[in-house]
């Protein structure tokens, strides 16, 4: 392999093939026009080409302008997150730990695609293991955690330095779903106030707020050697994904009809302050799907989650997906259980410049994932 090298492309043409190859396995039942349409889109309603979203290739040295060469790609995304450190060596009975809470950046990696002629010739590992040694060398940015989803299961990426961290979610079928009946308030005591693209700023940016106050509380609660962390909710995603899913709806389904309801919040005073789902469609499995949720009580999510229910059977989706949710208020919540996600892993590495533990000194410090929860990274 040493005549390969890893190159972050911008030229059109090269990254024209790398789309072209991704059609047959990310969007099978596009077109290539569709897909390539689909594809430019992502970048130029959020990233800029060569800006943030960047697209590496593995290619035999010195044919990196060459769209027929691209033995493997991959593209990344960097994303802000916020990570746990321990201000004292070790907690003394009877006193709280001190936690400061850093800003760092994550890699976020996707769309890991090697032709079908050149498979099986361990260029894909080749692919991820240079990206990994160049976020593990670089520090202009400084890169401290890489995430993705996997739907290789997880030895793939495992032997290549990511860990799998245990990924649920609940999925309810939109016409046969009985939900139980809560002990204490019903739904009904809620009132709901409509979301739309307009409202992301502000909800965003006070859940980064909340989020920082609560991943010091837990990091305090977590065990000595263990670090809290979390991929930050951003409005750009947001806008992305709504930005996919209309394309989908109305290119692939040929629905007419926008959409402009993206979510719901509760809406009766202090009590149910912060307390909101924001939702996406994924034609392809005919799925709403939470891509935030927020709440404080098993009722308030189960208003929320009813409402979305009700979404989904007005745009004709089969089932309504959450993921991550905390596994008592999922079956307090809906009465089912959250089922392992076996198609889409998530997994999360860390880079030997991370920050160390303060106990060993080591890097490896296990990373307790949070922001995880009822909330799709996409
Ligand atoms: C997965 C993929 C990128 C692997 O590319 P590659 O260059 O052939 O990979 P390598 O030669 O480096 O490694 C091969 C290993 O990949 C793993 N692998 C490939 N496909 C897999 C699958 N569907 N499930 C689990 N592991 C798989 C196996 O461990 C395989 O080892 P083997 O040869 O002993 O069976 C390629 O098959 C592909 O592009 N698939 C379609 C897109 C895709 O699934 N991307 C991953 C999204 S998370």
């Amino acid at each position: 392999m040493q005549d390969l090298e890893l190159i972050r492309t911008t030229n059109p043409k090269v990254i024209r093939q790398v789309w072209l190859n991704n059609r047959s396995f990310f969007g099978p039942k596009m077109s290539d026009e569709l897909w390539l349409e689909n594809s430019a889109l992502r970048m130029d309603q959020d990233y800029g080409l060569g800006k943030e979203f960047k697209i590496w290739i593995l290619v035999p040295k010195g044919e990196g302008d060459d769209p027929k060469a691209i033995l493997s790609a991959v593209h990344t995304y960097d994303r802000p997150g916020l990570i746990s450190r321990s201000l004292v060596e070790s907690g003394h009975a009877g006193t709280q730990r001190d936690v400061e809470v850093d800003d760092i950046l994550v890699a976020y990696v996707l769309l890991v695609f090697t032709p079908v002629e050149h498979r099986k010739r361990g260029y894909a590992k080749t692919l991820l293991r240079m990206l990994w040694g160049k976020f593990n060398s670089q520090t202009e940015p400084l890169v401290e955690l890489t995430f993705l989803y996997s739907a290789l299961g997880t030895d793939f990426y495992e032997s290549l330095g990511w860990h799998a961290v245990r990924s649920k979610e609940l999925v309810l079928p939109v016409t046969c779903h009985v939900f139980p009946k809560l002990a204490k308030r019903t739904a009904r005591d809620h009132s709901l106030e409509d979301l739309t693209e307009s409202h992301l700023q502000v909800i965003t940016d006070k859940d980064i707020r909340l989020l920082r106050a609560e991943l010091k509380l837990r990091a305090i609660a977590a065990p000595q050697n263990t670090r809290v962390a979390a991929i930050l909710p951003e409005e750009r995603c947001f806008h992305r994904a709504l930005a996919k899913a209309r394309f989908t709806l109305s290119k692939v389904a040929r629905i007419a009809r926008p959409f402009r309801r993206i979510g719901v919040r509760l809406n009766n005073g202090p009590e149910d302050e912060d307390a909101y789902v924001l939702w996406t469609f994924i034609e392809g499995s005919r799925q709403l799907l939470i891509l935030r949720a927020r709440y404080r009580t098993v009722d308030q999510i189960q208003c929320l989650l009813k409402e979305a229910m009700s979404e989904a059977r007005e745009w004709n989706m089969r089932t309504v997906a959450i993921w991550d949710m905390n596994d008592c208020d999922a079956l307090a919540a809906t009465g089912i259980l959250n089922q392992d996600r076996v198609n889409s892993w998530s997994c999360v590495g860390q880079f030997r410049h991370g920050p160390v533990d303060p106990g060993t000194g080591s890097p490896r410090v296990p990373v307790e994932l949070m922001a995880n929860e009822g909330f799709v990274w996409t």
